[in-house]
């Protein structure tokens, strides 16, 4: 698909650009993306990043796997920000290409920082996170001004795998009435157990979105106290997003329809 002719940026060699490809529809790339991915020389993807996506690279472009294989560790970070500065001082265009956002959850300022402290070139280009546009594709929406008026997005563990033990879940819970947790399926029961500590009601409507915004999505409602039997019952897996809140109770009146139903053609795009 030939998009309009818009003035978009031309990526000079030696560069990294660590670009958001959104939560999985091809059709959520933004134009700067795959203006990105158009003219790449190396790219670097993880594990969310789809086939058709992909194909958005030029034939002989490079496409090298950093994401996590098969149950097998990720991965060193440290060794991904080597790769990127190895190809980048070989003169190539590298695109670091990320799931949703390159800056949520996505150590993207790891890898920024690695670069800016290596001298290599970068630019960051945002992507749609997957708490915004899954929520989206779900019908949940994250706001409305009869229930809250603040969001808060949290991880469901932190760099050595476990529940976040330095948020102060109180304080949180009281502050923040749209709870959007992403990596929530490893630890459900234990994310559950401190949201009722910390005053949630079990009553508190929840829902699981898996594989949002990608043919293979997955809706689950529920409440907080029953969130994670109904999420085992379901066979809910990753990649999830735990979203708690009254917003959740929106969905059935809004009537969204599922437009993962109908994803974006898979066939690339092209800027230009
Ligand atoms: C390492 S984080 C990366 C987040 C990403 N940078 C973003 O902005 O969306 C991975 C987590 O994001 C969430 N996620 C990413 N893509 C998703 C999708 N298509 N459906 C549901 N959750 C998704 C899941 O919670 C997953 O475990």
């Amino acid at each position: 698909m030939q998009l309009p002719s818009l003035d978009m940026p031309s990526f000079p060699p030696g560069w990294v650009w660590l670009v958001g490809a959104g939560p999985g529809d091809p059709g959520l790339l933004t134009l700067h993306a795959v203006n990105a991915l158009n003219q790449a020389d190396a790219v670097i993807y993880d594990a969310l990043v789809g086939e058709e996506i992909l194909r958005c690279a030029p034939q002989g472009a490079v496409l090298e796997y950093a994401g996590k294989r098969g149950g097998k560790p990720s991965p060193k970070q440290r060794d991904i920000s080597l790769r990127l500065i190895e190809l980048a001082r070989q003169g190539k265009r590298v695109l670091r290409l990320k799931g949703g956002d390159p800056f949520v959850f996505g150590r993207g300022a790891e890898e920024a920082l690695a670069l800016r402290e290596a001298g290599i070139p970068f630019r960051v280009i945002p992507g749609i996170s997957a708490g915004i546009g899954g929520l989206a594709y779900a019908g949940i929406p994250l706001t409305h001004r009869d229930t809250n008026s603040c969001v808060t997005f949290l991880t469901g563990h932190n760099a050595s795998g476990e529940v976040p033990e330095s948020l102060d879940w109180e304080a949180m819970v009281r502050a923040s009435p749209v709870l959007v947790i992403y990596m929530a399926i490893k630890h459900l029961d234990r994310l559950v157990a401190k949201l009722r500590h910390a005053g949630l009601s079990d009553e508190r409507p929840a829902a699981l979105v898996s594989h949002a915004t990608l043919p293979g999505m997955r809706v689950l409602t529920t409440t907080l106290g029953r969130a994670a039997d109904d999420a085992r019952a379901a066979g809910i897996e990753p990649p999830a997003l735990f979203v708690i809140g009254e917003v959740v109770a929106l969905r059935a009146a809004i009537g969204a329809g599922d437009p993962s139903a109908q994803p974006s053609p898979a066939s690339c795009l092209a800027t230009g």
